[in-house]
């Protein structure tokens, strides 16, 4: 197991487009538990495969309370989604310290492929719900900030480059 650098928005490879997954071998499921471990320890509820550099059609997730709950996604599908929205305020790895509101799909019927290679379905509401159409936004190269003015985003660029020189002076202290 390993943790993973997450990439940063503006950083141009989040738009990136991912592939579908023709084959669940070991270096997936080795992928899947690397993200894992890096969502984990970033805190995180999702991380798509696209926040890693890896352009593959790769999600996992734990929306449970106990953080017990690892969830695996390849190739997802949106089945359904309800008519139903909701607003809810949304963050990501990629843009840390940034939350805004973003309006979703209050309900989705997921179909996906599980880490053992098989397929399953299943009906998310609330967070999780949020949650998977959040990562599935980052598979087709889309960054949440995209859903906010024109103004925000342009001040959270500047805000995420400062924060990124920073960060890195830091480290090379
Ligand atoms: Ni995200």
């Amino acid at each position: 197991m390993a943790q993973l650098p997450i990439l940063r928005y503006p950083d141009p490879r989040l738009h990136t487009v991912a592939q579908a997954i023709t084959v669940v071998d070991d270096a997936v499921r080795q992928l899947a538990d690397d993200m894992l471990e890096t969502m984990y320890a970033a805190e995180g509820v999702g991380l798509a495969a696209t926040q890693v550099d890896v352009h593959r059609q790769l999600i996992v997730m734990d929306t449970s309370e106990e953080r017990d709950q690892p969830m695996v996604l390849i190739n997802p599908e949106i089945l359904w989604a309800s008519d139903e929205m909701h607003v809810g305020e949304e963050g990501c790895l990629s843009v840390p310290t940034i939350y805004d509101e973003v309006r979703r799909h209050a309900r989705v019927k997921v179909r996906a492929l599980g880490r053992d290679g098989e397929p399953y379905e299943f009906d998310a509401e609330g967070l999780t719900s949020v949650c998977v159409q959040h990562e599935m936004d980052h598979l087709r190269g889309k960054v949440f900030v995209e859903y906010l003015s024109l103004l925000k985003r342009e001040r959270i660029k500047t805000k995420m480059v400062k924060k990124t020189r920073e960060d890195q002076a830091r480290r090379s202290r």
